[in-house]
C-alpha cells in the first residue's frame, strides 16, 4: 500500500505574506471552506499573535471547519503560544506551529542568541505549547543553511519536549533537489525519535525549485508537505499545492505515495485564490494555466486527436476544469439552472442566494448570446462579499469625449441613495472620483486591470482594483459585467466595502 502524504496548506499564512495578497476575513473563511472541500489535512490559518485581524480569522476558521486540523503559527515565546492556543482551541483538531531559526546566520544576526539559548527556547516553548494542545509542530527556520549536527539537536529537543511534527524549511529557496533529499534523509536517519513524528517539507521558490525540492523530500521519506495554492508566498513564493499533488498523482509508481486531495476541486480552488487576491494565473502556469492543456502546433494537435496521451500527461477533467461549452440560455428555467450548478459541484447554495444568482443569470442572458460554464463561475465568484455591504451600486451614467468625462454614479448606502457627478480624465477616472465623493474618503488606487472571462465581443469583463486607505495595506476588489466600465465600478465599490467594513 502506498504511503499517505499529509498536505499542509499555508496559503492563508505564508501565502498571505506575499506582497499585495492580503485577504479579507470573509475571503479567508470562504477559502478555508474550499480547502476543506479540496481535502487538505492541515490549514495554517494565520499567525494569531501578529494582529487582531489574524487572530479573529484563525479563531473563526478553527470553529467553522469540521474535518481539518487548523494551525496557528507562533514564535517560540509564551505570549505568541497563548494567542495561538486561544485562536485554535475550539477547532476539532487544533495545532500550534512554533518556529525558531537554527542557522548560524539567523542565530547570530537576527536572534542574537547562542546555540544553547536556542535549544532552551525550543524546549521551553514546545513543552509549554504541549501543556495546551497535543499536536505541536516545530519548524527550524532556515534549516537548509543550518549546521547539521546542531539541526539534529534542535529537532531532538523539540521531539523530546512533545513535538508531533518537525518541519525542515528551505526558508530562502537556496537548495537543490539533491541537497533537500539528502537533508531529509539525514534527519530521518540521525534524529532520535524522528520515526515517531511526521517529518515535513517547506520549500520556497527563489530559484524555481520549490516543487522539485518538495518531491525530492517525499522520495526521501517525509510524510507532510507544506505548500500554497498557486504557489503564492514570500518573495518568489512557496511550493505550489496543485503541482505537488498532481506530480504525486501522475507518477504513482515513482513516489508510491498518495494524498487525500480530491483533485477535481483543484481548478476551482486555484481560481478562487486568483479571484481573491486579484492576480491572474499565468497562462503557462503548470496544471491550471490557460495554456496547460492547449495544443498550438499542428503536429501536437494531430497527435492529441489521434490519441490524447501522445502529448497529454494529465487530463483537464482530473483537476475539475469545466468544459467551456455553452450550457444554458435565455429559456432555461430556475430548476435547470440549479441542477446545472449542482452538476458543476455547487451543492450548498442557499435558496436566497440561488434566487439572486438566477436573476443575474437571466440578466446575463439578455445581453449575452450564450452563457458558458466560465460565465457561471464568474457570476458565482462575484457573490462572495454580498453580506453586510456598506455601499451598493444602483446606477451610473457616463458622458465622455477624448481626454475628459463626466460620471454620475448612484450608490446605496444604508437606506439612502446618493448620486454624485464628477469630472475625470476618462470614464473610469470620473466614476472612481464620484465613488470617493459618495464615501467621503480619498482612496489610493494602486492598480486597476480588466480582462475578459470568455471569448467573443459580448464576453463578460472582469475587473480588478487594488485600493488602500490612509497608507494602510491595499485590498483587491473584483467586479464582473458585460460592460467593462460597470465591472470597474463594481470592483472599486467591492474594494471600498472591504476597506471600510
Ligand atoms: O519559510 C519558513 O521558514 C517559514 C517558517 C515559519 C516555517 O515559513
Ligand atoms: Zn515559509
Amino acid at each position: 500500500m502506498s504511503r499517505q502524504i499529509k498536505i499542509f496548506d499555508t496559503t492563508l499564512r505564508d501565502g498571505e505574506q506575499s506582497p499585495g495578497c492580503s485577504m479579507h476575513i470573509n475571503e479567508k473563511i470562504e477559502l478555508a471552506l474550499q480547502l476543506e472541500r479540496l481535502g487538505v489535512d492541515v490549514i495554517e490559518a494565520g499567525f494569531a499573535a501578529s494582529s487582531e485581524g489574524d487572530f479573529n480569522s484563525v479563531a473563526t476558521i478553527a470553529e467553522r471547519l469540521k474535518n481539518t486540523t487548523v494551525a496557528s503559527l507562533a514564535r517560540a515565546m509564551i505570549s505568541d503560544i497563548d494567542r495561538a492556543y486561544e485562536a485554535v482551541r475550539r477547532g476539532v483538531s487544533p495545532r500550534i506551529h512554533i518556529f525558531l531559526a537554527t542557522s548560524p546566520l539567523h542565530m547570530q544576526y537576527k536572534l542574537k542568541k547562542s546555540e544553547d539559548e536556542v535549544l532552551r527556547l525550543i524546549e521551553e516553548s514546545v513543552k509549554y505549547a504541549k501543556s495546551k494542545v497535543s499536536d505541536i509542530e516545530f519548524s527550524a527556520e532556515d534549516a537548509s543553511r543550518s549546521e547539521r549536527a546542531f539541526l539534529a539537536r534542535a529537532f531532538e529537543t523539540a521531539i523530546k519536549s512533545g513535538a508531533t511534527v518537525v518541519n525542515i524549511p528551505d526558508t530562502v529557496g537556496y537548495c537543490t533537489p539533491t541537497e533537500m533529499y539528502d537533508l531529509a534523509r539525514f534527519v530521518k536517519e540521525n534524529v532520535k525519535g524522528a520515526d515517531k513524528v511526521d517529518l515535513s517539507a517547506h520549500n520556497h521558490n527563489d530559484l524555481g525549485l520549490a516543487v522539485a525540492n518538495t518531491l525530492a523530500m517525499v522520495e526521501a521519506g517525509i510524510s507532510q508537505v507544506e505548500c500554497t495554492v498557486n504557489g503564492i508566498g514570500e518573495r518568489a513564493g512557496n511550493a505550489a499545492l496543485e503541482e505537488i499533488v498532481m506530480g504525486l498523482n501522475t507518477r504513482p509508481y515513482l513516489y508510491d505515495a498518495e494524498t487525500r486531495i480530491n483533485t477535481k476541486e483543484i481548478y476551482r480552488t486555484c481560481k478562487l485564490v486568483s479571484n481573491i487576491i486579484g492576480v491572474n494565473i499565468h497562462p503557462t502556469k503548470p496544471i491550471v494555466g490557460a495554456n496547460a492543456f492547449a495544443h498550438e502546433s499542428g503536429i501536437h494537435q494531430h497527435g492529441v486527436l489521434a490519441k490524447k496521451e501522445t502529448y497529454e500527461i494529465l487530463s483537464p477533467e482530473a483537476i475539475g476544469i469545466p468544459e467551456n461549452k455553452i450550457v444554458l440560455g435565455k429559456h432555461s428555467g430556475k430548476h435547470a439552472f440549479s441542477e446545472h450548478l449542482k452538476e458543476m459541484g455547487y451543492h450548498d447554495i442557499s435558496s436566497e442566494k440561488m434566487e439572486e444568482l438566477f436573476l443575474e443569470f437571466k440578466r446575463l442572458c439578455d445581453v449575452k448570446k450564450s452563457v458558458s460554464n466560465k460565465d457561471i463561475e464568474a457570476l458565482l465568484s462575484n457573490k462572495k462579499m454580498e453580506k453586510n455591504l456598506l455601499y451598493t451600486l444602483i446606477n451610473f451614467v457616463i458622458n465622455c469625449k477624448k481626454g475628459n468625462a463626466y460620471a454620475a454614479v448612484s450608490i446605496k448606502c444604508g437606506d439612502e441613495v446618493k448620486t454624485v457627478i464628477e469630472e475625470g480624465d476618462g470614464p473610469i477616472d470620473s466614476a472612481f472620483r464620484a465613488i470617493d465623493v459618495v464615501t467621503g474618503r480619498t482612496f489610493m488606487l494602486c492598480d486597476y486591470g480588466v480582462q475578459s472571462v470568455s471569448e467573443g465581443q459580448d464576453a463578460l469583463g472582469e475587473s480588478y482594483v487594488r485600493l488602500s486607505l490612509d497608507g494602510g495595506a491595499a485590498v483587491t476588489g473584483r467586479g464582473v459585467s458585460t460592460d467593462v466600465i460597470e465591472s470597474g465600478i463594481l470592483a472599486y465599490i467591492d474594494a471600498v466595502n472591504k476597506l471600510l467594513i
